[in-house]
Protein backbone atom coordinates (compact mmCIF):
# COMPACT_ATOMS: atom_id res chain seq x y z
CA UNK A 1 0.00 0.00 0.00
CA UNK A 2 1.07 3.62 -0.80
CA UNK A 3 1.76 5.61 1.93
CA UNK A 4 1.88 9.73 2.41
CA UNK A 5 1.93 12.41 5.36
CA UNK A 6 -1.45 14.61 5.52
CA UNK A 7 -3.22 16.46 8.62
CA UNK A 8 -6.76 17.29 9.60
CA UNK A 9 -6.53 20.08 11.36
CA UNK A 10 -3.39 22.82 11.77
CA UNK A 11 -1.59 22.78 14.69
CA UNK A 12 2.56 21.55 15.70
CA UNK A 13 4.32 18.86 14.13
CA UNK A 14 2.45 16.85 16.34
CA UNK A 15 -0.72 16.90 13.69
CA UNK A 16 0.89 15.10 10.97
CA UNK A 17 0.04 11.82 10.30
CA UNK A 18 1.19 8.80 8.43
CA UNK A 19 -1.76 7.62 6.24
CA UNK A 20 -2.74 5.44 3.18
CA UNK A 21 -2.95 6.69 0.05
CA UNK A 22 -4.17 4.19 -2.86
CA UNK A 23 -2.74 4.81 -6.25
CA UNK A 24 -4.51 5.32 -9.41
CA UNK A 25 -3.49 5.56 -12.69
CA UNK A 26 -2.30 7.84 -14.10
CA UNK A 27 -4.77 10.80 -15.84
CA UNK A 28 -3.97 12.51 -19.09
CA UNK A 29 -0.96 14.96 -19.15
CA UNK A 30 0.08 13.10 -15.89
CA UNK A 31 3.01 10.69 -14.58
CA UNK A 32 3.24 8.53 -11.52
CA UNK A 33 6.13 9.49 -9.75
CA UNK A 34 8.21 7.19 -7.33
CA UNK A 35 9.44 9.34 -4.62
CA UNK A 36 13.12 8.49 -4.07
CA UNK A 37 13.65 11.88 -1.71
CA UNK A 38 11.96 14.73 -0.81
CA UNK A 39 13.05 18.24 0.25
CA UNK A 40 11.40 19.82 3.64
CA UNK A 41 10.19 23.42 3.05
CA UNK A 42 9.67 26.46 5.05
CA UNK A 43 6.43 27.06 3.57
CA UNK A 44 5.42 23.43 4.28
CA UNK A 45 5.63 24.67 8.17
CA UNK A 46 3.68 27.38 7.24
CA UNK A 47 0.80 25.43 5.62
CA UNK A 48 1.10 22.49 8.38
CA UNK A 49 0.73 25.44 11.42
CA UNK A 50 -2.18 27.63 9.71
CA UNK A 51 0.06 30.66 8.97
CA UNK A 52 -0.44 29.39 4.99
CA UNK A 53 -4.04 28.25 5.10
CA UNK A 54 -5.22 25.18 3.61
CA UNK A 55 -8.18 23.01 2.87
CA UNK A 56 -8.30 20.64 5.23
CA UNK A 57 -7.29 17.43 5.33
CA UNK A 58 -4.12 18.29 3.49
CA UNK A 59 -1.00 16.75 1.81
CA UNK A 60 1.69 18.25 2.34
CA UNK A 61 5.04 18.96 0.20
CA UNK A 62 5.87 20.75 -2.76
CA UNK A 63 9.71 19.31 -3.59
CA UNK A 64 10.66 15.75 -4.27
CA UNK A 65 12.99 13.81 -7.05
CA UNK A 66 12.11 10.10 -8.19
CA UNK A 67 11.47 8.01 -10.79
CA UNK A 68 8.30 7.68 -13.53
CA UNK A 69 6.71 4.43 -12.96
CA UNK A 70 3.79 5.19 -14.94
CA UNK A 71 2.38 7.37 -17.86
CA UNK A 72 -1.17 9.04 -18.33
CA UNK A 73 -2.88 9.57 -21.61
CA UNK A 74 -1.51 12.77 -24.20
CA UNK A 75 2.02 12.35 -22.49
CA UNK A 76 5.21 13.38 -25.05
CA UNK A 77 8.90 13.96 -24.17
CA UNK A 78 8.89 11.53 -20.87
CA UNK A 79 9.68 7.82 -20.36
CA UNK A 80 8.88 5.39 -17.87
CA UNK A 81 12.31 5.32 -15.68
CA UNK A 82 13.12 8.62 -16.22
CA UNK A 83 14.35 10.48 -13.26
CA UNK A 84 12.20 13.78 -12.27
CA UNK A 85 12.15 16.11 -9.78
CA UNK A 86 9.34 18.78 -9.34
CA UNK A 87 8.86 22.27 -7.31
CA UNK A 88 5.05 23.21 -7.07
CA UNK A 89 1.80 22.10 -6.37
CA UNK A 90 -0.77 20.34 -5.68
CA UNK A 91 0.98 19.65 -2.64
CA UNK A 92 1.66 15.99 -1.74
CA UNK A 93 5.27 15.53 -2.19
CA UNK A 94 5.46 13.97 1.02
CA UNK A 95 4.18 10.74 -0.56
CA UNK A 96 5.81 7.06 -1.28
CA UNK A 97 4.30 7.84 -4.52
CA UNK A 98 2.01 9.87 -5.93
CA UNK A 99 0.60 11.26 -9.72
CA UNK A 100 1.84 14.58 -10.88
CA UNK A 101 1.41 16.92 -14.06
CA UNK A 102 3.96 16.18 -16.59
CA UNK A 103 4.27 19.75 -17.71
CA UNK A 104 5.47 20.31 -13.90
CA UNK A 105 8.23 17.42 -14.11
CA UNK A 106 12.16 18.20 -14.66
CA UNK A 107 14.01 15.49 -16.45
CA UNK A 108 17.39 15.14 -14.41
CA UNK A 109 21.02 15.22 -16.01
CA UNK A 110 23.39 12.47 -14.82
CA UNK A 111 25.55 15.05 -13.05
CA UNK A 112 22.41 15.60 -9.95
CA UNK A 113 21.52 12.41 -7.61
CA UNK A 114 18.25 12.25 -6.32
CA UNK A 115 19.02 13.54 -3.40
CA UNK A 116 21.08 16.92 -4.56
CA UNK A 117 17.79 17.63 -6.73
CA UNK A 118 15.64 17.24 -3.54
CA UNK A 119 17.87 19.59 -1.49
CA UNK A 120 18.80 22.19 -4.76
CA UNK A 121 15.46 21.90 -6.84
CA UNK A 122 12.89 24.13 -4.72
CA UNK A 123 15.40 26.07 -2.87
CA UNK A 124 18.26 26.66 -5.76
CA UNK A 125 14.98 27.64 -7.77
CA UNK A 126 14.43 30.38 -5.23
CA UNK A 127 17.80 31.41 -5.43
CA UNK A 128 17.77 31.76 -8.38
CA UNK A 129 14.83 33.87 -8.82
CA UNK A 130 16.72 35.90 -6.41
CA UNK A 131 19.88 36.30 -8.06
CA UNK A 132 18.32 36.58 -11.59
CA UNK A 133 15.10 38.09 -11.52
CA UNK A 134 14.89 40.47 -8.35
CA UNK A 135 18.11 41.75 -8.18
CA UNK A 136 21.21 40.78 -10.60
CA UNK A 137 24.45 40.91 -8.22
CA UNK A 138 27.22 43.28 -9.36
CA UNK A 139 30.99 42.91 -8.67
CA UNK A 140 31.76 44.55 -5.51
CA UNK A 141 28.24 45.67 -4.28
CA UNK A 142 26.76 44.77 -1.07
CA UNK A 143 23.90 42.30 -0.01
CA UNK A 144 22.50 41.36 3.14
CA UNK A 145 21.35 37.46 3.13
CA UNK A 146 19.75 36.70 6.69
CA UNK A 147 19.35 33.05 7.65
CA UNK A 148 22.66 32.63 5.05
CA UNK A 149 22.76 29.15 7.01
CA UNK A 150 19.43 27.98 6.28
CA UNK A 151 18.30 25.88 2.95
CA UNK A 152 17.96 28.62 0.40
CA UNK A 153 20.32 30.50 2.31
CA UNK A 154 23.98 28.65 1.86
CA UNK A 155 23.14 28.33 -1.87
CA UNK A 156 21.62 32.37 -2.37
CA UNK A 157 25.16 32.68 -0.24
CA UNK A 158 27.39 31.33 -2.79
CA UNK A 159 25.65 32.28 -5.69
CA UNK A 160 25.75 35.90 -5.20
CA UNK A 161 29.44 35.58 -3.47
CA UNK A 162 30.43 33.94 -6.49
CA UNK A 163 28.98 36.47 -9.17
CA UNK A 164 31.22 39.01 -7.23
CA UNK A 165 28.86 40.54 -4.55
CA UNK A 166 29.59 41.55 -0.88
CA UNK A 167 27.62 38.97 1.10
CA UNK A 168 27.02 39.94 4.68
CA UNK A 169 25.05 37.13 6.51
CA UNK A 170 22.85 36.84 9.47
CA UNK A 171 22.62 33.65 11.28
CA UNK A 172 21.97 32.32 15.04
CA UNK A 173 25.33 30.39 16.01
CA UNK A 174 28.98 30.68 15.48
CA UNK A 175 28.75 27.10 14.07
CA UNK A 176 26.41 28.74 11.38
CA UNK A 177 28.90 31.85 10.81
CA UNK A 178 31.57 29.60 10.28
CA UNK A 179 29.29 27.91 7.45
CA UNK A 180 28.09 31.07 5.81
CA UNK A 181 31.84 32.22 5.42
CA UNK A 182 32.90 28.83 4.26
CA UNK A 183 30.60 30.00 0.86
CA UNK A 184 32.29 32.91 0.24
CA UNK A 185 30.19 35.79 2.77
CA UNK A 186 32.25 38.80 3.11
CA UNK A 187 31.31 39.34 6.68
CA UNK A 188 28.74 37.48 9.15
CA UNK A 189 26.94 39.21 11.62
CA UNK A 190 25.56 36.68 14.66
CA UNK A 191 21.73 37.15 16.27
CA UNK A 192 20.99 34.43 18.83
CA UNK A 193 17.76 32.65 19.23
CA UNK A 194 15.33 35.19 21.00
CA UNK A 195 17.96 38.25 20.46
CA UNK A 196 17.39 41.84 19.04
CA UNK A 197 17.88 43.06 16.01
CA UNK A 198 17.89 46.07 16.67
CA UNK A 199 22.31 46.87 16.44
CA UNK A 200 21.71 44.85 12.97
CA UNK A 201 22.13 48.14 11.12
CA UNK A 202 24.39 49.97 12.45
CA UNK A 203 26.71 46.97 11.95
CA UNK A 204 26.13 46.71 8.59
CA UNK A 205 27.46 50.39 8.10
CA UNK A 206 30.36 50.04 10.02
CA UNK A 207 30.94 47.18 7.43
CA UNK A 208 30.08 49.27 4.60
CA UNK A 209 32.20 52.12 5.04
CA UNK A 210 28.80 53.93 6.11
CA UNK A 211 27.22 53.09 2.79
CA UNK A 212 24.32 50.27 3.53
CA UNK A 213 23.54 46.94 1.42
CA UNK A 214 22.26 47.38 -2.41
CA UNK A 215 20.05 44.69 -1.15
CA UNK A 216 18.70 42.77 1.26
CA UNK A 217 17.17 39.52 1.14
CA UNK A 218 14.82 39.16 4.40
CA UNK A 219 13.18 35.82 4.89
CA UNK A 220 12.99 36.02 8.74
CA UNK A 221 10.09 38.23 8.25
CA UNK A 222 8.76 39.90 11.53
CA UNK A 223 11.95 40.59 13.58
CA UNK A 224 13.81 41.34 11.11
CA UNK A 225 12.17 43.58 8.76
CA UNK A 226 13.09 47.11 10.33
CA UNK A 227 16.78 46.24 10.63
CA UNK A 228 16.59 45.19 6.93
CA UNK A 229 15.20 48.50 5.87
CA UNK A 230 17.58 50.41 8.31
CA UNK A 231 20.27 48.71 6.51
CA UNK A 232 19.44 49.57 3.00
CA UNK A 233 21.95 52.35 1.43
CA UNK A 234 19.49 55.06 -0.82
CA UNK A 235 17.43 53.30 -3.30
CA UNK A 236 18.18 50.09 -2.18
CA UNK A 237 16.03 47.29 -2.35
CA UNK A 238 14.34 45.17 0.35
CA UNK A 239 13.34 41.78 -0.90
CA UNK A 240 10.97 40.12 1.26
CA UNK A 241 10.42 36.63 0.66
CA UNK A 242 9.59 34.92 3.73
CA UNK A 243 8.56 35.35 7.35
CA UNK A 244 10.15 32.22 9.62
CA UNK A 245 9.51 34.69 12.72
CA UNK A 246 6.03 35.56 11.81
CA UNK A 247 4.17 37.68 10.04
CA UNK A 248 5.21 40.90 7.99
CA UNK A 249 4.22 44.25 9.46
CA UNK A 250 2.07 46.81 7.04
CA UNK A 251 4.23 49.18 5.49
CA UNK A 252 3.72 53.03 4.75
CA UNK A 253 4.78 53.42 1.25
CA UNK A 254 4.95 56.92 1.81
CA UNK A 255 8.05 55.85 4.66
CA UNK A 256 9.98 53.95 2.14
CA UNK A 257 10.35 57.00 0.44
CA UNK A 258 11.12 59.43 3.13
CA UNK A 259 14.12 56.25 3.91
CA UNK A 260 15.78 56.92 1.16
CA UNK A 261 13.59 56.02 -1.45
CA UNK A 262 13.90 52.27 -0.84
CA UNK A 263 11.96 49.77 -3.17
CA UNK A 264 10.21 46.49 -1.54
CA UNK A 265 9.31 43.53 -3.24
CA UNK A 266 7.59 39.77 -2.03
CA UNK A 267 9.05 37.86 -4.43
CA UNK A 268 7.39 34.30 -4.79
CA UNK A 269 9.12 31.31 -6.79
CA UNK A 270 5.77 30.29 -7.75
CA UNK A 271 5.03 33.17 -10.35
CA UNK A 272 9.03 32.56 -11.04
CA UNK A 273 8.21 28.98 -12.87
CA UNK A 274 4.73 28.87 -13.13
CA UNK A 275 5.31 28.95 -17.25
CA UNK A 276 6.58 25.95 -18.45
CA UNK A 277 8.82 27.23 -20.39
CA UNK A 278 10.41 29.82 -17.66
CA UNK A 279 10.53 25.82 -15.47
CA UNK A 280 12.38 24.30 -17.54
CA UNK A 281 15.03 27.28 -18.55
CA UNK A 282 15.19 28.22 -14.80
CA UNK A 283 16.10 24.07 -14.10
CA UNK A 284 18.86 24.14 -16.82
CA UNK A 285 20.44 27.04 -15.28
CA UNK A 286 20.50 25.46 -12.16
CA UNK A 287 21.66 22.18 -12.85
CA UNK A 288 24.72 24.32 -14.94
CA UNK A 289 25.69 26.53 -12.00
CA UNK A 290 25.69 22.98 -9.84
CA UNK A 291 27.79 21.42 -11.88
CA UNK A 292 29.97 24.90 -12.09
CA UNK A 293 30.40 24.24 -8.38
CA UNK A 294 28.59 27.86 -8.34
CA UNK A 295 25.86 25.99 -5.99
CA UNK A 296 25.97 23.54 -3.65
CA UNK A 297 23.48 21.14 -2.13
CA UNK A 298 24.40 20.76 1.50
CA UNK A 299 21.96 18.13 2.93
CA UNK A 300 21.57 18.61 7.03
CA UNK A 301 20.22 15.28 7.35
CA UNK A 302 17.93 12.68 5.86
CA UNK A 303 14.63 11.66 8.03
CA UNK A 304 12.52 8.62 7.20
CA UNK A 305 9.07 9.86 5.94
CA UNK A 306 6.97 8.55 8.70
CA UNK A 307 9.04 10.63 10.94
CA UNK A 308 8.27 13.98 8.66
CA UNK A 309 6.92 15.24 12.77
CA UNK A 310 10.65 15.21 13.44
CA UNK A 311 11.66 16.72 10.37
CA UNK A 312 9.54 19.82 11.27
CA UNK A 313 10.52 20.11 14.51
CA UNK A 314 14.30 20.44 13.59
CA UNK A 315 13.21 22.85 10.95
CA UNK A 316 11.60 25.16 13.27
CA UNK A 317 13.74 24.63 16.35
CA UNK A 318 16.60 26.61 14.11
CA UNK A 319 19.27 23.85 14.23
CA UNK A 320 19.68 22.71 10.56
CA UNK A 321 21.83 23.76 8.15
CA UNK A 322 21.44 23.60 4.63
CA UNK A 323 18.39 21.17 3.60
CA UNK A 324 16.64 18.15 5.41
CA UNK A 325 15.15 15.19 3.27
CA UNK A 326 12.37 12.50 4.17
CA UNK A 327 13.83 9.20 2.76
CA UNK A 328 10.51 7.25 1.57
N1 LIG B 1 9.18 33.42 -1.48
C1 LIG B 1 9.47 32.20 -1.90
O1 LIG B 1 9.11 31.79 -3.00
C2 LIG B 1 10.27 31.30 -1.00
C3 LIG B 1 10.78 30.09 -1.51
C4 LIG B 1 11.57 29.30 -0.65
C5 LIG B 1 11.78 29.71 0.67
N2 LIG B 1 11.23 30.86 1.10
C6 LIG B 1 11.46 31.33 2.49
O2 LIG B 1 12.84 31.29 2.74
C7 LIG B 1 13.05 31.01 4.11
C8 LIG B 1 14.05 29.88 4.21
O3 LIG B 1 13.40 28.65 3.89
P1 LIG B 1 14.15 27.29 4.18
O4 LIG B 1 13.16 26.22 3.89
O5 LIG B 1 15.46 27.32 3.48
O6 LIG B 1 14.37 27.36 5.78
P2 LIG B 1 15.73 27.61 6.59
O7 LIG B 1 16.34 28.90 6.16
O8 LIG B 1 16.55 26.39 6.49
O9 LIG B 1 15.18 27.72 8.05
C9 LIG B 1 14.72 28.94 8.57
C10 LIG B 1 15.84 29.72 9.26
O10 LIG B 1 15.32 31.01 9.59
C11 LIG B 1 16.03 31.52 10.69
N3 LIG B 1 15.11 32.10 11.67
C12 LIG B 1 15.20 33.35 12.16
N4 LIG B 1 14.24 33.57 13.05
C13 LIG B 1 13.52 32.44 13.15
C14 LIG B 1 12.41 32.06 13.94
N5 LIG B 1 11.82 32.91 14.80
N6 LIG B 1 11.92 30.81 13.80
C15 LIG B 1 12.48 29.95 12.94
N7 LIG B 1 13.55 30.26 12.16
C16 LIG B 1 14.07 31.49 12.27
C17 LIG B 1 16.82 30.36 11.30
O11 LIG B 1 18.19 30.58 11.00
P3 LIG B 1 19.12 31.24 12.16
O12 LIG B 1 18.93 30.36 13.38
O13 LIG B 1 20.50 31.21 11.64
O14 LIG B 1 18.58 32.63 12.39
C18 LIG B 1 16.30 29.13 10.58
O15 LIG B 1 17.29 28.13 10.46
C19 LIG B 1 11.68 30.74 4.73
O16 LIG B 1 11.22 31.95 5.32
C20 LIG B 1 10.84 30.42 3.52
O17 LIG B 1 9.49 30.69 3.71
C21 LIG B 1 10.48 31.66 0.31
Amino acid sequence: MNHRILFRAPGGPEVLEWAEAPLTAPGPGEARVRHTAIGVNYIDIYQRSGAYPVPLPAALGFEAAGVVEALGGDVAGLEVGQRVAYVDGPTGAYSEARNHPVARLVPLPGSISDEEAAALIFKGLTAHMLVRRVWRPAKGEWALVHAAAGGVGLILTRWLATEGANVIGVVSTEAKADAVKAEGAHSVLIVPGGGSYGDLASQVRRITGGKGVRVAYDSVGKDSFEASLDSLAPFGLLASFGRSSGALPMVDVADLGRRGGLALQRPSLFPHVADPVDLQAAAKDLFEAHVKGVVRAHIHDRVPLREAARAHRLLESRSTQGALLLIP
